[in-house]
């Protein structure tokens, strides 16, 4: 049989591996990624994050970014979507940015649905211009921004990387 998309194993990424996350594995990534913007500018605590990343949700597939044991970051994609995977949530820890890592997820990710699907999904907060810029050097247009849906007064751009496969009918 065929692997689904995600599925819930550790997918090596050249250096680093996607690694299924882990319950101990959570405090962690929650304290750091609350440590950064966007989290840290919009004052999320570590235990939300945390929380967020335990619940159970089968639609969500969630891997720690790993490197001989150590957490370099994470990764949440939603899938099925809307005719292809949704990145939730990423975070490159700041020692590991701007070593492709980002790159190779959205390849990956990309790869996942390879034939299957046309499109990849994600929002990023209007003012997050490092993140912006990654998603534009990475292939992805800005759809639509989507006013006052993670906070008041603040839009998320909703973008979206077409892929080669062919529309499902
Ligand atoms: C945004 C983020 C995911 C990028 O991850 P990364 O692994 O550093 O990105 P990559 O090294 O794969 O970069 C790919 C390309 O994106 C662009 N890029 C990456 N970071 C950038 C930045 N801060 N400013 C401008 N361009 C950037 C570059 O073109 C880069 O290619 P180059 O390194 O050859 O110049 C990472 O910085 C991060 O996790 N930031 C904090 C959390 C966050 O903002 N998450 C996204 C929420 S939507």
């Amino acid at each position: 049989m065929t692997e689904t998309p995600f599925a819930a194993r550790r997918h090596p990424l050249g250096t680093v591996e996607l690694v299924p996350i882990a319950t101990a594995a959570i405090p962690e990534i929650a304290t750091r990624m609350a440590a950064i913007d966007p989290w840290a500018r919009l004052r999320r605590p570590a235990a939300a994050m945390a929380e967020r990343i335990a619940v159970p949700d089968p639609g969500a597939h969630r891997f720690s970014i790993e490197s001989d044991g150590a957490i370099l970051g994470y990764v949440s994609i939603r899938h099925p979507f809307l005719r292809g995977p949704y990145l939730e949530q990423i975070a490159i820890f700041p020692e590991a940015q701007r070593r492709g890592l980002a790159r190779r997820v959205l390849d990956w990710m990309a790869g996942e649905v390879e034939g299957l699907e046309s499109n990849l999904w994600l929002c990023v907060t209007e003012w997050n211009e490092g993140a912006r810029a990654t998603y534009r050097a990475l292939g992805f247009d800005e759809v639509a921004p989507l006013p006052d849906l993670v906070a008041p007064g603040q839009s998320e751009i909703f973008m979206r990387r077409r892929l080669d496969a062919a529309p499902a009918a």
